[in-house]
């Protein structure tokens, strides 16, 4: 069982004597068995975004709550996001990003060729980089590259991008229904659960069979928004009932860090706007054509 976040411990608090992570029920070889979980995707040093995530599903009754992976980028103060993922022993699944910082490689894997992106991404990587603790890079080494479990009688199989490449982006205007069911059928799995786009979606494929796309907790899907998302999947009457929860949070207190970190002005806008301004070249036409830039 996973628990919730212990008291009201600041993550600032955080000692080195708190207790290493522990992997909860992915500790065995046993596939856990959960009621109800929450899926947090992205979560770009989003602490703020994070801690509000965890309370909001823990008093919503999800006995696993699950980070899909890519801790860091774009927001501020990589280490408090580590924090706090530990100390509510979330379990992870590696991101891209986690992949890269665990082992110290020159890119976040993020795979763009614009040289605005990559100049947008650079910064953001080398930020991360330099603020994450060797510790803390460590524990992202021990990530697993997927997890699965048992939601009542559905079997989900948890990725970041998808079962055969980590940083596959699936985007909802892009990617075929076939496409997708053949993933799940040959993982084995009735849900296939994953992140890395950015922006939340899903689709059901056949009878008990779904795709759900976390979204991001990191940063709002480019809707005018400031709010972030999560998903919540549970299952009942052997189908997959599902929904998105918006997340309000301290936007103001975030843009504030992240200026004083000198992190860039127009990763500030896109906290506070709810427009994405950088790393738009991988979004597909229609998902940028519902953005503003
Ligand atoms: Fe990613």
């Amino acid at each position: 069982m996973i628990a919730a976040r212990e008291g009201d411990r600041a993550p600032s608090e955080t000692t080195s004597a708190t207790p290493l992570w522990r992997p909860g029920p992915f500790a065995t070889s046993e596939v856990p068995e959960v009621k109800k979980v929450a899926a947090f995707g992205g979560i770009y040093s989003n602490h703020r975004a994070l801690e509000v995530a965890i309370a909001d599903a823990t008093g919503r009754g999800a006995d696993l709550l699950l980070c899909l992976g890519d801790l860091g980028a774009f927001g501020p103060h990589p280490d408090r996001t580590a924090e706090i993922l530990r100390q509510a022993e979330i379990p992870v699944v590696r991101g891209n990003y986690d992949d890269s910082i665990a082992r110290g490689l020159d890119d976040c894997q993020c795979g763009y060729t614009d040289p605005k992106d990559n100049h947008y991404a650079r910064i953001s990587y080398e930020y991360t980089l330099a603020n994450t603790s060797p510790e803390h890079r460590a524990w992202m080494g021990s990530f697993p590259h997927e997890l699965r479990f048992r939601l009542g009688s559905l079997e989900v199989l948890a990725v970041h991008g998808s079962p055969r490449r980590m940083n596959e982006f699936l985007w909802e205007t892009t990617t075929p229904t076939h496409f997708l069911d053949g993933l799940v059928r040959e993982a084995g799995a009735d849900v296939l659960l994953g992140t890395h786009t950015g922006i939340h979606w899903s689709r059901p494929l056949g009878p008990g069979r779904w795709y759900v796309n976390a979204g991001a907790l990191g940063r709002p899907p480019n809707d005018g928004n400031p709010e972030v998302w999560y998903a919540m999947l549970e299952e009942v009457d052997g189908e997959l009932a599902h929904e998105f929860v918006p997340v309000s949070y301290a936007v103001e207190e975030l843009a504030n860090e992240m200026a004083d970190e000198g992190l860039p002005e127009e990763f500030i806008e896109t906290i506070r706007t709810g427009w994405w301004t950088t790393c738009l070249e991988v979004l597909p036409g229609k998902e940028r054509g519902r953005g503003r830039h």
